[in-house]
């Protein structure tokens, strides 16, 4: 399973210019036989290392020691952790590349919606309807999802399905990159007839309304808007974050509010109440996960076993993981609760901005920025500065 990761992991920089640098990187460093770190960082991103699109708390010059200063490769092994989302790891891999100006591998970008590949086996050939900003059914059909279809472009097969609509004259100009615009993006599928098996929320929603009223047809007609069914088709969100930190100076509403908008309405209009599963951290299984990547990137960078014919490879435990985040019970709270190797890192740039420790889940340290955290980091594991 490990072996096929990295082969994979080839794959992807073999097909792109920058992240074949990288690879090369890593393999020129591979020989040197260098130190092997016995820890590794996960970063949250909104709220630690961007604003929006923007760096914050130093976080370019922060990742870029990370990586060895002569050769330019990776030292020690990190990762994205984010609960946002909303176009595929590759691009926003890339996008994070030349925010940041560091090479960012796919394989270092975790995102909310990531686990909704491991549903694959039993979704791959239903009908399902992504929602959020971005890409979402892009998102889904990259993760092979077969029939992945927008709320944007399901809501449009169902006529005056969104009552509202004639009146939302804000539509921006660029048109969305998922809309319908010919005829051969037509599914060839008849989304007006097949009932959805499984609405995901992959990012945070844009028009609320439309979408509490085109997921509450779905929930309770049993996946065909318009029709009686007892039976209500699965429903999935990527995270569950009540509020999260971006351009605006206080936190703006996240997916959590979206699930608790839609959960109370759909229990107020239904007889029976939402049935959901909410992935994202605090989960102790994205941590989990979280780890498992960061062994493979610590065995890329130590190793050198990147074709996967040395079957004998040892998996190399962490002693510490860092978690660096600003949302107390999101990041903080799931690395607790993940408990050993992980120790969390609190930052005054996100949600937080507390002068002591948060009281319901405090960090076990506690920084202004990204760059702070990074430097007690190396401090700590002395021989890595
Ligand atoms: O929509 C993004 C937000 O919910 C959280 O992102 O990077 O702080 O986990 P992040
Ligand atoms: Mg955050």
């Amino acid at each position: 399973m490990k072996f096929r990761t990295i082969s994979r992991v080839i794959h992807y920089r073999n097909r792109s210019p920058s992240i074949q640098l990288h690879s090369y990187r890593v393999i020129s460093h591979l020989h040197s036989a260098p130190k092997r770190p016995s820890f590794g960082v996960a970063f949250d991103i909104d709220g630690v290392i961007l604003r929006g699109r923007s760096p914050i708390g130093d976080s370019p010059k922060a990742l870029r020691r990370l990586y060895d200063d002569d050769s330019g490769s990776l030292k020690i092994p990190y990762l994205f952790l984010t609960n946002g989302g909303g176009i595929p790891e590759s691009r926003r891999a890339a996008e994070l590349s030349q925010i940041l100006g560091v090479n960012i591998d796919p394989l270092q970008v975790v995102q909310g919606h990531s686990p909704f590949k491991n549903l694959l086996a039993r979704l791959e050939n239903e009908l399902v309807v992504a929602t959020g900003k971005g890409e979402p059914a892009v998102v889904m059909a990259e993760y092979g999802f077969k029939k992945a279809v927008s709320i944007d472009e399901y809501a449009s097969y169902f006529d005056s399905i969104d009552p509202l609509s004639p009146y939302k004259t804000w539509t921006t100009k660029q048109p969305c990159n998922e809309q319908r615009n010919s005829s051969e993006s037509v599914p060839s599928f008849d989304v007006t007839s097949e009932r959805v098996k499984a609405a995901f929320v992959v990012s945070d929603p844009v028009d609320w309304s439309r979408d509490i009223q085109v997921l509450c047809d779905i929930l309770r007609s049993g996946g065909l808007p318009g029709e009686k069914s007892e039976h209500q088709p699965d429903m999935y969100f990527a995270a569950d974050d009540l509020e999260y930190q971006s351009v605006f100076p206080s936190e703006r509403l996240g997916m959590g509010a979206f699930r608790i908008a839609l959960e109370s309405i759909f229990n107020s209009i239904h007889h029976k109440p939402l049935k959901y599963t909410s992935f994202g951290k605090p989960n102790p299984f994205v941590f989990k996960n979280a780890e498992s990547i960061l062994m493979q990137l610590q065995s890329l960078i130590s190793d050198g076993d990147i074709n996967g014919d040395n079957k004998d490879m040892k998996i190399h435990h962490f002693e510490t993981l860092y978690m660096i985040g600003d949302n107390p019970s999101v990041d903080i709270k799931g690395a607790r609760q993940a408990g050993h190797p992980w120790f969390s890192i609190l930052t005054r740039t996100g949600v937080f901005r507390g002068k002591e420790n948060h009281t319901d889940y405090p960090a076990d340290k506690v920084v202004n920025t990204v760059e702070e955290a990074v430097e007690f980091i190396l401090h700590r594991e002395a021989g890595f500065s």
